[in-house]
């Protein structure tokens, strides 16, 4: 009998052939999340599971899915599953690294070209028929070239995003758990404390994941430390930065502005944010691009597929059922 695996949103189905031909695939026909409670129906009786990070795969919903052998999220982060107990419970999770790297970085440029130069507000302004001509003090942002760059975290997704800043005589510091030389060879960045790269950056982009000693890093004191100009980009993990402070710095114009791909509370975000002129909003979307989400499924495909022989999976997070796996 084919092995059974669930997925539970609809994905890029062109690299799902391989899995087609082994498995008996089973897909979310809705165009939203599973509840908690559709989760544990649906997926029972499966063997694998490719999982979005809008699925809570918490300790109860993995006890009620016994003889799931693996959850593939499709996606870099892991935080939605409580991996440590599925590595307890002998079960495998794995994620989609490399692959995003480049398109995550390009939305935090993204990001930061919009709110530096004001691209949402003056397109609405635009389109609203406002335009009369040009005119000298219509949206003046601020220069990139030239800044002081603040990169927090230095893993693969910082990496790339400092390595793009070449181009833009950018001076760069960083912030890390640790030092990283090769970050440092790559980048030419210059390791700092977290204070020095608040007071010094322009511009400070937040690539670091989601841990208890992350959580809340950028909040009231941090932002009061900021420069008057300064604009943050968060592309990693909303409640890294504290969503209430963000938004008294904005109001008070402590910083410039931000631009945000992720929320403290997703899909909930603090209304505030929605009046202030000076924050871009994207739906967290930095992997959303039609070649990256493919690959990602290349990815989530090859390590159900290596679980199933009964192998250590490529992507494999969850350390311990890595050590302990007796093959
Ligand atoms: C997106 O946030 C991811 O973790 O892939
Ligand atoms: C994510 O892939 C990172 O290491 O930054």
């Amino acid at each position: 009998m084919k092995p059974k695996v669930y997925i539970t949103y609809k994905i890029p189905e062109g690299p799902l052939k391989t899995l087609n031909e082994h498995c008996e695939v089973y897909i979310n026909p809705e165009e939203r999340p599973l509840t908690k409670q559709e989760l544990c129906t649906e997926l029972k009786g499966m063997d694998g599971v490719i999982c979005m990070l809008s699925d809570n795969i918490d300790k109860e919903v993995i006890d009620y899915l016994k003889g799931v052998k693996i959850f593939a999220n499709y996606a870099v982060g892991y935080n939605n599953i409580d991996f440590n107990y599925a590595a307890d419970m002998g079960i495998a999770v794995t994620n989609t690294p490399g692959v995003l790297t480049n398109a995550t970085a390009d939305l935090a440029w993204a990001l930061l070209f919009s709110v530096a130069r004001c691209i949402v507000d003056s397109d609405r302004y635009t389109r609203e028929g406002k335009f009369k001509g040009w005119a000298p003090t219509l949206y003046l942002g601020q220069d990139i070239t030239g800044k002081t760059l603040g990169v927090i975290g230095a893993g693969r997704i910082g990496s790339n995003f400092a390595r793009k800043a070449k181009g833009f005589d950018m001076k760069i510091l960083y912030h890390n758990r640790k030092p990283n030389a090769e970050f440092e060879k790559e980048t030419g960045a210059i390791y700092v404390d977290k204070e020095t790269l608040l007071k010094e950056a322009d511009f400070i982009s937040v690539h670091a994941p989601l841990t208890a000693e992350t959580k809340h890093m950028i909040s009231y004191n941090e932002f009061r430390l900021m420069r008057k100009n300064a604009i943050i980009i968060n592309t990693a993990r909303g409640p890294i930065i504290d969503e209430k402070a963000l938004v008294e710095a904005l109001k008070n114009k402590q910083i410039w502005g931000a631009g945000l791909d992720v929320y403290e509370n997703e899909p909930s975000i603090e209304p505030e944010l929605f009046d202030l002129e000076n924050v871009v909003l994207a739906p967290h979307i930095g992997s959303a691009t039609t070649e990256t989400r493919e690959k990602m499924v290349e990815i989530a495909v090859a390590n159900i597929l290596a679980a199933f022989r009964g192998e250590v999976p490529p992507n494999c997070v969850n350390t311990e059922y890595r050590n302990n796996i007796n093959i």
